[in-house]
């Protein structure tokens, strides 16, 4: 049985007594929550800030990025080993935000992917169809490519420190979630995958979110489907009483 893994990406958002104020209610209102895995992952600058609030507590810490190489000349970035300094246990890598507005392509998140694992810290992979490519019946291509080249290089051990985002792009803040029937097929298939390239039990082992407006009201219904194993929350997770209650919800689809 895989344990639900629910996490927030704040993305571009809250500014520093904001973020204090949203990591400590999302730390009070899961202080009793033990059936899932429950990650915030703030801007860098405030991964320090937060890291505080939530040390000792059953909130881990994620970015949501960082860059493939540990220190030298590169201007703006910062290496897994910094992130894992200031208290981090996960980064996102390969959100459609990097991919589709920073440019992001699967051979720079692929060498991402390895430096982070290398660096003792966990990864979320997020991979998803833009809505021309689902409307083009290209949903199952475009996915393959982004996990076989995203986890190319990795072993079985590697892939327990991996869970994989299907984020459908067209579901990404636009209020219109995937059906849980779309997200079962695509999950489905992605375990598949993660089957034909490592082994069943690692297929059966990794968790795979679901990531596209989610949201309090439909979180039970996506995650009633055997291969949805948690969720990538964005909206709805600068909310604490919304996130909080996405993770209950998300728990009791499961129970
Ligand atoms: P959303 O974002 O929940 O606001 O749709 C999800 C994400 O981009 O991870």
């Amino acid at each position: 049985m895989r344990k639900p893994f629910i996490a927030g990406n704040w993305k571009m958002n809250m500014d520093r007594s904001s973020a204090v104020e949203l990591a400590a209610g999302v730390k009070a209102g899961v202080s009793d929550v033990l059936g899932a895995d429950v990650a915030i992952c703030p801007p860098s600058v405030y991964l320090s800030s937060v890291a505080e609030v939530v040390a000792g507590s059953n909130v881990a810490l994620g970015a949501q990025n960082c860059y493939h190489e540990d220190k030298g000349a590169f201007t703006g970035e910062i290496s897994p080993g910094m992130l894992k300094d200031v208290g981090c246990t996960y980064v996102i890598l390969g959100h459609s935000e990097r991919r589709h507005v920073m440019g992001e392509t699967d051979e720079l998140i692929s060498k991402k992917v390895r430096k982070v694992l290398g660096g003792g810290l966990e990864v979320i992979l997020c991979v998803g169809e833009l809505l021309e490519q689902r409307e083009a019946g290209e949903t199952e291509a475009v996915v393959r490519v982004q996990v076989e080249r995203g986890l190319i290089g990795l072993s079985e051990e590697d892939m327990r420190n991996v869970a994989i985002a299907y984020e459908p792009v067209w579901a990404i803040g636009t209020g219109v979630n995937a059906t849980p029937a779309q997200a079962q097929e695509a999950h489905s298939y992605i375990r598949g995958l993660i089957g034909s390239m490592f082994g069943e039990a690692t297929a059966e082992a990794v968790r795979i979110q679901y990531g596209g407006s989610v949201k309090p009201s439909n979180v039970k219904d996506l995650m009633s489907n055997p291969d949805v194993d948690g969720g990538l929350i964005g909206g709805a997770s600068l909310e604490a009483g919304s996130f909080v209650e996405i993770v209950k919800s998300g728990i009791s689809a499961k129970s």
